[in-house]
């Protein structure tokens, strides 16, 4: 299927790795010039070099944390002068943080809240002044099943998710009539990085039959457990549905939601 987007700028944040990678991976094989954004300049730079393999690619990139107050001006006026507009942001940063209320601290409260929504409300409002301008654009915003059910032993990331969903819709509907269409993906278990080091860990304390497994065996066993389908997401499933979302081929939903989760209505 054509998306129809070759030739469109794109923000990716959080695109060194896992699923931000593969969402710039998949939109420069449609022709957008795509600037990844992430905090590790190594990781960022093998990315980079990796996209620019691509017949055609046009790729950049800014080693940034998107969580300082001045990242998302820094990133956009990046974009501009690099590829000379904006019309696709891919709000993806961040990670998971498993424990609950009694069992978190201030700090994962207010550093959690810094990466995921604060940072998303930043980018999206330096953004959106360049796609109204050219009365085009798409957003798609990283969220999680868990801000459709939540669940205890997830507190800050399901709340913030459900906040993602939430400052989804209204700004959706805030934008509608500016040609600028604005979704959520609500994420559920996918073997990258983040599982490996924010989620396995916490499983492991509740599961010692776990022990002697490898961190991609524990994901495997719980996938199998929570997941319908049977199975962890790959990064590549949810490229897939970025992809549609941010292109030219979705001229009707905005303001939702997908969920992408094999089914799943939990993570552990
Ligand atoms: N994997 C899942 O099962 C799952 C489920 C639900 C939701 N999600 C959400 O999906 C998104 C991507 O997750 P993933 O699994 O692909 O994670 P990942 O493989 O760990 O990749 C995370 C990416 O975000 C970047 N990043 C993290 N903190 C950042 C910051 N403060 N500023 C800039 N970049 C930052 C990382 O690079 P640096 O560390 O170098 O900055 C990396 O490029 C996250 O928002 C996550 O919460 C994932």
């Amino acid at each position: 299927m054509d998306l129809g987007i070759s030739g469109r700028i794109a923000v990716v944040t959080g695109a060194s790795a896992g699923i931000g990678r593969a969402i710039a991976r998949e939109l420069v094989a449609n022709g957008v010039s795509v600037l990844l954004a992430a905090r590790g300049a190594d990781r960022l730079q093998q990315a980079e070099f990796a996209l620019r393999e691509l017949p055609g690619a046009k790729v950049a990139s800014i080693a940034i944390d998107v969580s300082t107050p001045e990242a998302a001006t820094r990133i956009v006026d990046e974009a501009i002068k690099v590829f000379g507009s904006l019309d696709i942001l891919v709000n993806n940063a961040g990670r998971a943080h498993a424990g609950g209320l009694l069992t978190s601290s201030e700090e994962d409260w207010q550093e959690m809240t810094g990466v995921k929504l604060t940072s998303m409300r930043r980018m999206c409002k330096a953004a959106i002044p360049h796609m109204k301008e050219q009365g085009w654009g798409r957003i798609v915003n990283m969220s999680s099943i868990g801000g459709i059910y939540p669940n205890p032993k997830l507190l800050i990331s399901h709340v913030l998710s459900a906040a993602i969903n939430n400052l989804t819709k209204s700004l959706a509907l805030e934008v509608a009539a500016d040609g600028i269409l604005v979704n959520a993906i609500g994420v559920g278990a996918v073997a990258t990085d983040n599982w490996a080091n924010n989620m396995v860990p916490a499983v492991r304390k509740t599961r010692p039959e776990f022990a002697e497994l490898s961190d991609e065996e524990v994901v495997a066993k719980i996938s199998a457990e929570c997941t319908p389908v049977g199975r962890a997401g790959t990064p590549e499933d949810i490229a897939a549905i970025a992809a549609f979302l941010c292109s030219g081929r979705n001229g009707f939903v905005t303001g939702d939601t997908i969920e992408a989760s094999g089914g799943a209505d939990r993570f552990m």
